[in-house]
């Protein structure tokens, strides 16, 4: 959850502290409950702090940090210990010679600190991370090598850890470990770099290496030696960032959401990119699953959390439509506690922006463990869903770093419509050849976005006379339900009121008793060339209408049947029913945007959330 980094400059650098505080800004998204930083000068000098780097900065600029080549920082969501300077990572050892961040649980850290207080060493923080710092100090003593002290703590370790220390006696190294918990080395020009994601290094060099589970790197200004735990050395073949640094600013816009829900248009024409062949067929090169497989499916399960389940639940509806195979939604964390019937002729699809949610990770484990093949839709490179599933597609929305989701949504259901697509053009049943049909619809969705993003002052304008609402309710049918359910879940963390999102045919077995005079409706309305479910949800809106509640609508251009009932409509192009939440779901967005924005809150990082939630 934590976002964590470390640089190794040359000797003629002294720019380790201004890179690690440029690198903690980008890595905020990933905890802002406290800040610190760590330098090797003459012996170890660090400062953290609660509250958001903010904090942090305005200290040292009235007390900055020496100038100096070796540094590490780290930015927090609390786990272990509430959000206080002392519990602020780095965390200096007992004889202040070596300090560390760590991200990620450390399950045995109570018996590891029983141990340390028999040797007379008493822990000062409330952190499950402090314990660490004391023994990697005692191997240090023991092995006079930060490398082996490491390999010697790690053994030591139970639960999930990316570690990152520097030592007093060592300026110009820096050693990181991984286990269960993200970790990526950036290559730089007599400069290397190791971080929690490549946001943390990618305004100073595009050249990456990712780490692999149970893996440790030493790195130095101009070397990188990667080893596993037990020792063995490990070539790893490096890869370009295709973000760039700008990729990772507000690009002109006041925060990251409103960005990133402008950037949407690219997300999905960026998603659909290079995976059309010539003759209009689709070609997904990359699902390393073979044909004869894919063919034999009997069943797709889709684990994923939050927003990324709610795409999963629009691919439910048209993968099911296309290929005629049934398709399961799970949240990842119910997944391994029940008993799931997966078999060998199951795919189960993993959806995950940041590829580090722990749930869902530990839902693709049990997956695997049982046999199932597993296929990950994921927008971050090198990240370990990705690279602990049997195949991976990548949704190519950029970095998403308002903690909310939004490109990263419309980019999730773009990739599961192409694998619905391409199930079908594969197994060749009897929807296939809608296949070319909605490829074609589908490259037209980027500009039914902007259309939509185009008029976005007419929902911040009723998002500014709703200001003082209280309450909102959400209803729609069909792919239309999750897309109410995601209304409601952006509406709750943005602008902390209470919202719930319903299938509208539900409405009658229970929640129409919360609809009073005036309580705000949204009804996602499907397009009126699908008669039947048109009609249907007419007639939920005229029942919460008839109770007086404040009807607003997502309808399609030219849908009149709307307009007796709603107090207001917000117009969305034609669009065929299955591809419909990609353009449905957007008005919703600058709904909670600019309703959280009316009350003044902060959207980008809402209050108790983290941007990748790497614990259970
Ligand atoms: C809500 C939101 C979360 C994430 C969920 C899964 O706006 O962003 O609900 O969708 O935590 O995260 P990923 O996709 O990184 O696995």
């Amino acid at each position: 959850m934590c976002g964590i980094i470390g640089y190794a400059g040359g000797e003629n650098s002294t720019r380790a502290v201004d890179v690690v505080l440029e690198s903690l800004a980008r890595l905020e998204y990933r905890g802002y409950d406290s800040a610190g930083v760590a330098v090797v000068a003459d012996g170890i000098v660090q400062a953290k702090k609660a509250g958001k780097l903010q904090g942090l900065l305005d200290e040292l600029a009235a007390q900055p940090l020496p100038a100096t080549t070796t540094a590490i920082g780290h930015t927090r969501w609390a786990t272990h210990g509430s959000p206080t300077d002392e519990n602020a990572h780095p965390h200096l050892s007992f004889d202040r010679q070596v300090t560390l961040v760590h991200n990620g649980i450390i399950e045995n850290h109570a018996e590891l600190a029983r141990d340390l207080a028999v040797r007379g060493i008493d822990t000062v923080s409330e952190t499950d991370t402090e314990v660490v710092a004391h023994r990697l100090a005692l191997a240090l003593a023991e092995t006079g090598d930060l490398t082996e002290a490491m390999r010697a703590t790690v053994q030591e370790l139970e639960g999930s850890f990316t570690l990152v220390a520097i030592a007093a006696d060592s300026p110009g190294t820096v050693v990181a470990a991984r286990r269960n918990s993200p970790l990526v080395i950036g290559l730089g020009d007599g400069e290397n770099f190791v971080g929690s994601d490549v946001a943390a290094f990618v305004s100073q060099t595009q050249r990456a290496i990712e780490m692999g589970q149970d893996e440790m790197v030493t790195i130095t200004p101009d070397s990188v030696a990667i080893q596993t735990f037990d020792g063995e050395p490990v070539e790893r073949e490096e890869f370009h960032i295709d973000w760039n640094a700008d990729a990772a600013v507000k690009g002109g816009f006041d925060t990251f959401m409103e960005k990133e829900i402008h950037d949407q248009p690219a997300a999905v024409r960026d998603t659909l990119l290079g995976r059309m062949s010539p003759t209009g067929a689709l070609q997904l090169d990359e699902l390393r699953i073979e044909e004869s497989i894919l063919r034999r499916v009997d069943k797709i399960v889709v684990v994923a959390c939050g927003t990324a389940a709610y795409a999963g639940h629009v691919a439910k509806y048209a993968i099911e439509h296309w290929c005629r195979i049934p398709v399961e939604i799970e949240l990842a964390h119910e997944f391994r506690y029940r008993d799931p019937v997966v078999s060998e002729k199951t795919l189960v699809v993993a959806i995950t922006q940041s590829g580090e949610t722990m749930d869902t990770l530990m839902a693709v484990r049990h997956a695997r463990e049982q046999g199932a093949k597993v296929l990950a839709i994921v927008n971050t490179h090198g990240s370990t869903i990705a690279r602990e599933s049997d195949a991976v597609l990548y949704t190519h929305a950029g970095p998403e770093v308002a903690v909310a989701s939004t490109k990263a949504f419309v980019a999730q259901i773009t990739a599961t419509y192409l694998l619905g697509l391409y199930l079908a053009q594969l197994r060749g049943n009897k929807y296939s050849d809608e296949v070319v049909t909605y490829l074609d619809e589908l490259m037209k969705m980027p500009d039914r976005i902007a259309d939509v993003i185009a008029r976005e002052d007419e929902i911040k304008n009723l998002a500014r006379e709703m200001r003082d609402v209280t309450s909102v309710l959400f209803l729609g049918r069909h792919v239309g339900y999750p897309v109410a359910l995601e209304g409601a879940l952006k509406l709750k963390e943005l602008a902390y009121i209470h919202a719930e999102g319903f299938a509208a045919g539900e409405l009658k077995h229970g929640p129409i008793a919360l609809v009073e005079e005036d309580q705000p409706v949204f009804f996602i309305v499907p397009t009126p060339r699908r008669p039947l479910l048109h009609a249907k949800v007419i007639s939920n809106l005229r029942e919460v209408s008839a109770r007086g509640a404040r009807v607003l609508c997502i309808a399609e251009q030219g849908d009149t049947a709307v307009d007796e009932f709603a107090h207001a409509v917000f117009r969305i192009p034609e669009t065929p029913t299955l591809l419909h939440p990609l353009v449905s779901v957007v008005p919703l967005q600058i709904f909670a945007l600019a309703l959280a924005t009316e009350k003044g809150l902060d959207v980008d990082q809402p209050r108790n959330l983290a941007k990748s939630v790497t614990v259970e």
